[in-house]
């Protein structure tokens, strides 16, 4: 179906931005630089990574229960 792979493309772009937030937040920290927005940055995308990853996480078992998911 459409509509999974395209999450599972949305997760594999998500995992790139969210380790990027992660090194921003190292060189953030190291130059004790880091704020509350630098943080924000890195939990926004692992939130929508949990998401997205938890839909793909059920996927393989949602089509064995017969739904129309894959
Ligand atoms: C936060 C909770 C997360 C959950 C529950 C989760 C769950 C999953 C699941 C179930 C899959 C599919 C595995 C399969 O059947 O093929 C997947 C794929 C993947 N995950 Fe996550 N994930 C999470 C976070 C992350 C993070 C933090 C990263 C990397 C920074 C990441 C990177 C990836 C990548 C690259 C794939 C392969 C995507 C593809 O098939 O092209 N995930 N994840």
């Amino acid at each position: 179906m459409k509509w999974n792979n395209w999450l599972r493309q949305m997760h594999r772009w998500l995992s790139v931005a969210f380790t990027v937030a992660v090194v921003l937040n190292i060189i953030a920290m190291v130059q004790e630089k880091s704020t509350v927005w630098v943080g924000l940055l890195a939990l926004l995308p692992l939130g929508l990574l949990l998401v997205t990853g938890l839909y793909l996480f059920v996927l393989p078992y949602a089509a064995r229960w017969g739904g129309r998911w894959e």
